[in-house]
């Protein structure tokens, strides 16, 4: 392990994986075990700037845990925790957050988006969010962070952070770097408007029955510039072409059959739902097999070896800092 540069991403908990959580994420996760020293976190704190009380949350966390492991992140191979497990993490906020201009954190999209998502409940935790997930990010001394797209600005600012704390004390962190999965597609829900997304009820399940996933396939909505199965079909615009890109490698045969009317949307639909099925079935199986038991392990193995690697951090940090190292019993 050791010699290899450090991968690592954070999970705010939602729950099951869907369709756009998988394809925008979870492959790159699958794909970094080989090349990177791996870490991915639940970002349980994270969660509670919009979900107060952890135990709201506990279902969604095995959930998603189960469902990361299903899809082939390996515990042997990628050290898997809950962020709330390293107290550090919030010490290095703390720290950071001297370091960090208000200006920075006010420019931050997804601050404004949440301020006008939640009126009720702009609270000091969203603000500091992107503090916070610097320190996710630098405690382990993180290289690359493979995220989606609307995570870059947090990445950014992790950069700008990290290098006025090396500038303003001493060279502790390495500049983490942004890795977007080269395909990074924006995965629109079964309704072709919106990103996929739970709270919208338009996802597609990875880890669900195959009749849900069916069920869910079957609900897409398809080329609204064809109302007859007669009329040429426009695969660029629709979203059942969209994703056989992702399902199939000779997509470009069901565009033309498609673009030549000789194939109808709802056979497209059953024709992808069954291919998804398929793929997916190894993930349902694995899936099957896991317990609560075995991810609360997997969870405390992961927080033992984060939590080391996070107090040697904070030694250096602290003594870059000059305050004292912890009074050692
Ligand atoms: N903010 C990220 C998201 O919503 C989750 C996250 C928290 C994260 N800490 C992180 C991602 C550190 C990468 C690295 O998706």
């Amino acid at each position: 392990m050791e010699g290899r540069k450090r991968s690592l991403s954070g999970i705010r908990v939602t729950g099951r994986f869907h369709l756009g959580n998988y394809l925008g994420a979870g492959v790159n996760y699958v794909g970094l075990q080989d090349e990177y020293e791996s870490y991915i976190f639940v970002a349980d704190y994270h969660t509670l700037t919009t979900i107060p009380n952890a135990r709201d949350f506990k279902d969604d966390l095995y959930d998603m845990v189960m469902d990361l492991i299903a899809i082939g992140v390996d515990p042997e191979r990628t050290v898997i925790y809950r962020q709330s497990t390293i107290p550090m993490v919030a010490e290095l906020t703390l720290l950071l957050a001297m370091v960090t201009p208000l200006g920075w954190v006010q420019r931050v999209p997804t601050f404004k988006e949440k301020v006008r998502d939640q009126p009720d409940n702009v609270n000091l935790g969203l603000f500091e969010y992107p503090v916070l997930q610097s320190a996710d990010i630098i405690i382990v001394k993180g290289d690359v962070v493979p995220v989606g797209r609307d995570q870059a600005p947090h990445v950014e600012l992790t950069r700008e952070i990290t290098r006025r704390f090396n500038r303003t004390y001493h060279p502790v962190f390495p500049e983490p770097q942004l890795v977007l999965n080269p395909e990074a597609p924006i995965v629109k829900g079964t309704d072709g408007k919106a990103k996929m997304s739970k709270s919208l009820k338009n996802i597609v399940g990875v880890t669900d029955p195959p009749d849900v996933i069916r069920k869910q396939v079957m609900s897409m909505v398809t080329d609204v510039k064809r109302p007859r199965k007669t009329d040429p079909g426009h695969p660029r615009s629709c979203n059942v072409c969209a994703f056989y890109k992702f399902f199939f490698d000779d997509w470009e045969h069901y565009w033309d059959l498609c673009r030549k009317a000789q194939i109808g949307c709802q056979e497209k639909k059953r024709i992808l739902a069954e291919r998804i099925v398929e793929r997916f079935a190894p993930f349902r199986e694995r899936r099957a097999e896991l317990s609560r038991e075995e991810i609360d392990a997997i969870l405390e193995t992961g927080g033992e070896r984060a939590r080391a690697i996070a107090a040697r951090t904070m030694d250096e940090v602290r003594d870059a800092v000059g305050l004292p190292p912890y009074a050692r019993a």
